[in-house]
């Protein structure tokens, strides 16, 4: 297959199809094998910029680790603060100009389709790092790379996804990732943060099951993915404090998981998982950032070399 990710946009993960996640997935494998004098062909003389205007750790962070580690080099900024947008410049100003800088775009935005805007201004690929409680497609992408390593394949597995399926746009981007594959979902929220009508509608022809308890899930479940209440999203503070803690995998809900399950989260946890579940075989959170790492750097060699 010729790489399909070649000076290609990564805005949403519905714009791509499995054997092209595949493909990825196999190069990725690859990734993980290499050493750096191998990789730094890939990102030599190129340069990366993040737009970041939402707050992360993880994201921002794996893909500067990701870029430098195939030999490449980053700029950007992260908030607002300090960029000519405090003097009044606008998104699509700001755009244009790190286009004038930088091979490829990363961009992380509060607003819907700021993605999808920033793509359609700039010549270079850009890549949605978070649009809103829209998409976050390579998150989706990790996410499934994790889960295709650590559980031999994706196919058949019941995947549980628990937690802030309203406004979690990790939780939007993974289940339409999902549903290029023959899994069932077992979908598990506080009854205010059930999956939206729309969302759901993107998922038609999946096995879904709807408003599962959450022990038959722990019970059920080959893959359990948490999530964080998205606090920020909410549209008043009050509707967050009747939610706020309503779930928790703790060691008590852990004995109810199967020995040869996965529990994941794309993190931060903020009490949906308490510490004491790190020390059982199941908990692979941060088994999931390391390999995030690597499905990134894939990512971004593949969007900048036609044959790598
Ligand atoms: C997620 C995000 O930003 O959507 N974080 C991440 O990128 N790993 C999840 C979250 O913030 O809850």
């Amino acid at each position: 297959m010729a790489n399909p990710f070649y000076l290609r946009d990564v805005v949403s993960i519905k714009d791509f199809k499995r054997e092209e996640l595949e493909y990825l997935f196999e190069q990725a494998d690859r990734f993980l094998e290499m050493g750096y004098e191998e990789k730094s062909k890939y990102g030599r003389g190129k340069l990366m910029a993040l737009m970041f205007f939402e707050p992360s750790t993880r994201t921002k962070t794996s893909f500067e680790a990701a870029m430098l580690s195939i030999g490449g080099h980053v700029i950007g900024f992260s908030g607002a603060r300090g960029t000519s947008m405090e003097k009044g410049e606008s998104l699509s100003d700001t755009i244009r100009v790190m286009d004038r800088y930088a091979d490829v775009l990363v961009i992380r935005n509060p607003m819907e389709g700021a993605a999808r805007y920033a793509a359609e201004l700039a010549e270079h690929p850009v890549i949605n790092a978070g649009s809103g409680s829209e998409e976050h497609p390579t998150q989706a992408l990790l996410d499934l790379f994790t889960i295709r390593r650590l559980k031999g394949g994706i196919d058949g597995l019941r995947v549980a996804v628990v937690g802030d399926l309203k406004y979690g746009r990790t939780v939007y981007s993974l289940l339409n990732a999902l549903k290029l594959y023959s899994v069932e979902v077992y979908l598990v929220s506080p009854p205010q943060l059930r999956i939206r009508e729309e969302a759901l509608y993107d998922l038609k022809g999946m096995k879904v099951h709807l408003d599962v308890e959450l022990d038959e899930a722990l019970k059920l479940a080959d893959v359990i993915y948490v999530t964080r209440i998205q606090r920020e999203r909410f549209p008043h503070p009050e509707e967050y404090e009747k939610v706020k803690g309503s779930y928790k995998i703790d060691a008590r809900a852990m004995r109810l998981v199967k020995e040869d399950a996965i529990l994941l989260h794309p993190l931060p946890r903020v009490g949906e998982i308490a510490p004491e579940v790190d020390g059982f075989g199941q908990a692979k959170y941060f088994e999931q950032v390391r390999l995030g790492r690597y499905l990134r750097e894939t990512l971004l060699a593949l969007i900048l070399n036609e044959n790598p």
